[in-house]
């Protein structure tokens, strides 16, 4: 009998991690907040689409979180009632904090909290390519290997203490932004400066900066991309990102600022935009 997972949000990222769930032999077992995607989603995999998180879950053995931020993992994992033995996986992107509060709460209704948030988008995951980063005690964290291995094929073990993993996660995406928002401030000198801009890519090319270039170039430049990370998630982590480091005693030096671009763009209804939209949006602005 294959293991059953419950995969709690089929947006872009629980939608992949179920269809590589499913690839790899497991029975999953959907919820979303709106429950015409899980349904639409369970009619192509072949799989049931539940109506609360805590019926998917009872069926379960294991229960992975692809959800938005820290209210909607609290929100899912607040839901679950008795869970006796289930393996709660968080793979999203939230605060030490929240991991905390769901490891304290889960705890006491049975289940078994593992950290795992995941870097990778949606088609690396898909592939089981992504890169996970995992905590949790010693003991949750080797009973929910075998469904964090059938997504990501590199495994950082971050210690048993609850909200490690979140963090260095966070620190992660803090430079990926950054370096996004840096290379789209660069752009806009090297233009207004009417330098060529293929120029400034060779540049970063034969430099340290070169991952930055083959990243990013083209999808900052490009006329349109295909949305595989929300402006809104990347305006979420940046601000995580700040909190976090407040919260602990560490200096932002950038974070504020990086929230505050991708909040521009939430707040100018371009949050369902991918992250690296940001100079088409600043383009935009320039034209009003
Ligand atoms: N996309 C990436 O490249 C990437 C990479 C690494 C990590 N992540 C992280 O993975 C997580 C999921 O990202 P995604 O790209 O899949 O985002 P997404 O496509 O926007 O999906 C977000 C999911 O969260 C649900 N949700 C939002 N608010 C909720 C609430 N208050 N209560 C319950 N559910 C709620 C959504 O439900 P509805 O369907 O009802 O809206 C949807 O299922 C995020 O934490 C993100 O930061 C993303």
């Amino acid at each position: 009998m294959p293991a059953k997972v419950a995969v709690f949000g089929t947006g872009l990222m629980g939608s992949a991690a179920a269809k590589r769930l499913k690839d790899k032999g497991f029975e999953v077992l959907l919820w979303d907040r709106t429950f015409e995607k899980a349904k639409k989603l369970a009619s192509e995999l072949g799989a049931k689409a539940f109506t609360s998180p805590a019926e998917a879950a009872g069926y379960a053995k294991y229960a992975i979180a692809l959800v938005a931020d820290d209210k909607a993992l609290l929100r899912v994992a607040g839901t679950l009632g008795w869970s006796e033995g289930l393996i709660f996986i968080n793979m999203s992107t939230v605060t030490p904090r929240a991991i905390d509060e769901i490891a304290l709460y889960l705890k006491s209704v049975g289940a078994c909290v593992v950290e795992a948030p995941l870097i990778g988008g949606p088609r690396v995951v898909e592939k089981g390519e992504a890169i996970a980063l995992v905590g949790g005690p010693k003991e949750c964290v080797d009973k929910g290997m075998e469904v964090v291995n059938a997504i990501a094929s590199k495994v950082f073990k971050v210690g048993e203490e609850y909200g490690k993993a979140a963090a260095l996660k966070l620190a992660f995406n803090n430079m990926l932004l950054a370096g996004l928002v840096s290379l789209v401030e660069s752009l806009g000198i090297v233009e207004a400066y009417g330098i060529d801009r293929d120029l400034f890519k060779k540049v970063l090319e034969s430099t340290f900066l070169s991952g930055v270039a083959s990243r990013f170039f083209e999808r900052v430049t490009a006329d349109k991309v295909d949305t595989t990370f929300r402006a809104k998630l990347a305006a979420k982590d940046a601000r995580y990102v700040s909190e976090a480091a407040r919260g602990a005693g560490a200096l932002p030096l950038l974070s504020d600022k990086v929230a505050e671009a991708y909040e521009l763009m939430v707040y100018s209804g371009w949050g369902d935009e991918d992250y690296t939209s940001l100079l088409r949006f600043l383009r935009s602005l320039k034209r009003k």
